[in-house]
């Protein structure tokens, strides 16, 4: 290489290394967030590498710990959570006079370079127990069915908050269509006790009332908690604590627990998951009382082959769904490989329901009812129950839909794609199927359903259409209709 090459070189690594306005963004940053609702503050350590314009590392807010991507320009920045799939960044800021001025998840802070005193210390560590099989709890045979708070209010739930959704559970008639759980998600923990028992925080004044109350409506009540430290919203979780969290959570009448890796994985790599969630199958038998066991590590470390192994009753599969059409349509997806795996007591689960929620068309909310319908994913909705449009209600309460879901034989329907549309075969348990034909694409098509291709044992008896409610004719083995763009034609299909 000649000198002037080799110059260029050397120069080209250094504006590698440092970007063109001369201060990098690498090295761990620490701030002061938000007040968690049971007193604490945030602490934030923001661990970053510069490759040129690229950001990567990670967030630690309190115990909790995500890995971080993003991009800077001048002195500008932008950070996404990795692995989710929200388009919007969750940290942007810029770097002034050596200080990151930003907003965390809508929080302003103030980031200055780490010392040693903002250090965030780390719980002794304690080794996974060996393995072995948890007894089955023997229930959810069919794919659970409720409400989870964590779509709509995240944060913002309350004891008045469940209480009045229980009521509407009831009163909308969510209740008699099957929807039984109703599920507290992140943000309800306060700190422990001097016995160590974690106490709920001031939005939830008295747990064991307000299970008595849900109780006293016909419905049943979820917690949530992470095998960490710290929850995915940095409250304390059951890290070294799990059969005595287990142990308060049957005294207050629990019915449901959602467990979050969330921090877990600050402690432990992913070849632990199986044994770390086996410790809390352990300790929720031991407590006596049936408890729904909910694993939500997001598809990591093939938990459909051993969740059930550690009396697990659902999983899920994806990250996080978010109210759009993409998001919903890419977690169903990504849970196909997986349905081998589904069956009575063990199901496969692509996160909650965002029908009603307001960013997806009819259209889009019927397919996504249809689809967790065919696969069999348990239906927990995540919208506001009190306030339900007719629409919203006419979907998420289709009985025929429901009993496609709830069908006791508990197949997983997997899709075959023929340009725009997808089709989806469920066999069910009195030897019809349901089939559901998606179109994908931006305008309206023609669909034609073939009985030969439902592998059915008989031949057709009768059709239904489960969104018109009408019963169709197959004519020479065939029904055709007309879908609307990223509308679904979901038929049961019933055998002589
Ligand atoms: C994770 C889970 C979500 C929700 C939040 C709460 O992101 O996947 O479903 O429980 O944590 O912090």
């Amino acid at each position: 290489m000649s000198l002037h090459g080799l110059a260029g070189l050397l120069l080209s690594l250094a504006l590698l290394a440092v970007p063109a306005y001369g201060q990098s963004l690498a090295g761990r940053w620490a701030a002061t967030g938000s007040a968690l609702a049971n007193g604490e503050v945030r602490k934030n350590i923001l661990d970053l590498k510069q490759e040129g314009d690229k950001l990567s590392g990670t967030l630690q807010s309190l115990g909790s710990i995500r890995d971080v991507t993003g991009k800077v320009a001048g002195a500008h920045f932008e950070l996404w959570g990795v692995g989710s799939n929200n388009p919007k960044p969750f940290v942007t800021g810029d770097l002034v006079n050596g200080e990151l001025h930003a907003s965390l998840r809508g929080d302003p802070i103030v980031a200055h370079r780490a010392t040693a005193a903002d250090e965030i210390p780390r719980p002794p560590y304690i080794e996974p127990p060996a393995l072995h099989n948890v007894k089955s709890n023997g229930l959810a045979t069919l794919p659970p069915m409720g409400w989870n708070s964590w779509n709509l209010f995240a944060e913002k739930v309350d004891d008045q908050t469940v209480r009045t959704m229980a009521d509407a559970m009831v009163s909308s008639g969510m209740r008699d269509a099957g929807y039984i759980y109703v599920n507290i998600d992140d943000t309800w923990e306060g700190v422990r006790d001097a016995q160590g028992n974690l106490q709920s925080n001031h939005k939830f004044p008295d747990m064991k009332a307000l299970a008595d109350y849900v109780h006293s409506k016909g419905l049943k009540l979820g917690i949530y908690s992470s095998p960490g430290p710290r929850t995915c919203a940095s409250y304390p979780a059951s890290y070294g604590h799990e059969v005595q969290d287990a142990k308060v959570w049957a005294s207050w009448g629990i019915d449901y627990l959602k467990y979050d890796w969330c921090s877990a994985r600050a402690i432990y790599k992913n070849d632990a998951l199986q044994a770390i969630y086996q410790k809390m199958g352990d300790a929720l038998a031991e407590t006596g009382r049936p408890i729904v066991y909910s694993l939500c590590e997001y598809g990591l470390g093939s938990v459909e082959k051993w969740g059930a192994d550690v009396s697990g009753n659902l999983w899920r599969t994806t990250g996080d769904i978010r109210d759009t059409w993409d998001s919903m349509l890419s977690n169903i997806e990504k849970q196909v490989p997986t349905a081998p795996y589904a069956g009575p007591g063990h199901w496969n689960d692509p996160d909650m329901l965002e029908i009603g929620n307001g960013h997806m068309s009819d259209d889009e909310y019927r397919t996504h009812m249809s689809l967790w319908a065919l696969t069999a994913s348990p239906l927990l909705a995540g919208n506001d129950i009190r306030s339900m449009s007719a629409v919203t209600k006419s979907i998420l309460m289709n009985g025929e839909v429901i009993s496609i879901d709830q069908d006791p034989l508990g197949k997983q329907a997997s899709p075959v794609k023929n340009g725009d549309l997808e089709t989806w075969i469920k066999p069910l348990a009195d030897g019809g199927a349901a089939v559901g034909v998606v179109n994908l694409g931006p305008a309206a098509a023609q669909a034609t359903v073939r009985a030969s291709d439902l592998h059915l044992a008989r031949p057709v008896a009768k059709a239904r259409d489960l969104w018109s409610h009408q019963e169709v004719q197959f004519i020479k083995d065939s029904y055709t209709a007309t879908i609307p763009s990223h509308g679904t034609l979901l038929l049961r299909v019933w055998v002589q």
